[in-house]
C-alpha cells in the first residue's frame, strides 16, 4: 500500500519523513511518552530514522500497519510535526489505533481530531471499510483515555497483565469502535457516552 493523506478539522495527517527525525528524537525524551508508550530507551537520532524508513516504511508497504504524522498550521504556509497515529491491521477486519504527541501540542485537542479521522476512515465503506478498531492503554493512562472516549471509543474494561512495557507486565484498559457505531446515512456518529474523570 502506499502511504496517502487524510485531512482533518485543519490538520493533515501524512507521511514520516526524514526532515522530521529531530522533531520526533526530540519529542520521544518525553517522560510521558517513555511512561506509557514502548519506546525505545534510550532513544537516539538512529532510532527516529528507523522508525520513518523501517518500521513506517515497512508498515505501509505490507499494509500492516499505517502510520500517519499529525500536522498542525502554526502559519499560514507552516505545518509543525505534532505527533503521529498508526492502525495495527489484524488482516481480518480488527485493528488497534496508537497515538502520542509532542508536548509542546497537547491539550488543544489535536490527539482527539486525529483519532477520530483515522477511525472513520478505517471504517468507512470508503475507507478501510475495516469492522472495528480497539484502543488499548496501560491502566492509569487518563489523558490517553480522554482522548479515546472523545473519539468515540466505547471503554470496555480491564484486561490484566495484558502488556509488557520496559519489561513490567501492565494491567491495560481496552475500548472499540466498531462500524455500527457509526450512523451511515449521513457518516456522523450515533450517540457517544460521556464518561466522567475521577473527581470532574
Ligand atoms: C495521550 C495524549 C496524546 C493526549 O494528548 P492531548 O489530546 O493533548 O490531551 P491532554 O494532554 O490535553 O489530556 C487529555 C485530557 O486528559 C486529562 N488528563 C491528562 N492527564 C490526566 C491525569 N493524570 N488524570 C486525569 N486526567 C488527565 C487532561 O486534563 C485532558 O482533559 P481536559 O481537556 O478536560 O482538560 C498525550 O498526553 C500523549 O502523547 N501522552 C504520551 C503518549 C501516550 O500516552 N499515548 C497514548 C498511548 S495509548
Amino acid at each position: 500500500m502506499e502511504p496517502y493523506p487524510i485531512v482533518a478539522d485543519g490538520l493533515v495527517l501524512d507521511e514520516l519523513r526524514l526532515a522530521d527525525v529531530e522533531r520526533v528524537r526530540a519529542y520521544c525524551q518525553d517522560p510521558d511518552i517513555r511512561l506509557w508508550t514502548a519506546v525505545p530507551m534510550p532513544y537516539g537520532r538512529a532510532d527516529a530514522h528507523e522508525f520513518i524508513t523501517g518500521t513506517q516504511a515497512k508498515g505501509w508497504e505490507d499494509g500492516t500497519e499505517l502510520t500517519w504524522a499529525i500536522r498542525e498550521p502554526i502559519s499560514a504556509s507552516t505545518l509543525r510535526l505534532a505527533g503521529t497515529v498508526g492502525l495495527k491491521l489484524d488482516g481480518q477486519g480488527s485493528s488497534e489505533i496508537g497515538f502520542l504527541l509532542a508536548p509542546d501540542s497537547r491539550g488543544r485537542g489535536l490527539a482527539t481530531v486525529a483519532v477520530r479521522a483515522v477511525v472513520r476512515h478505517a471504517l468507512d465503506q470508503y475507507g478501510l471499510k475495516l469492522r472495528r478498531v480497539v484502543w488499548k492503554a496501560v491502566a492509569g493512562n487518563w489523558a490517553s483515555r480522554q482522548v479515546a472516549v472523545r473519539a468515540g471509543f466505547s471503554i470496555e474494561g480491564t484486561i490484566r497483565s495484558e502488556v509488557l512495557l520496559h519489561g513490567r507486565a501492565r494491567d491495560a484498559w481496552v475500548g472499540t469502535v466498531i462500524v455500527g457505531d457509526m450512523a451511515i446515512e449521513d457518516g456522523t456518529w450515533a450517540d457517544i457516552p460521556v464518561q466522567r474523570l475521577p473527581g470532574a
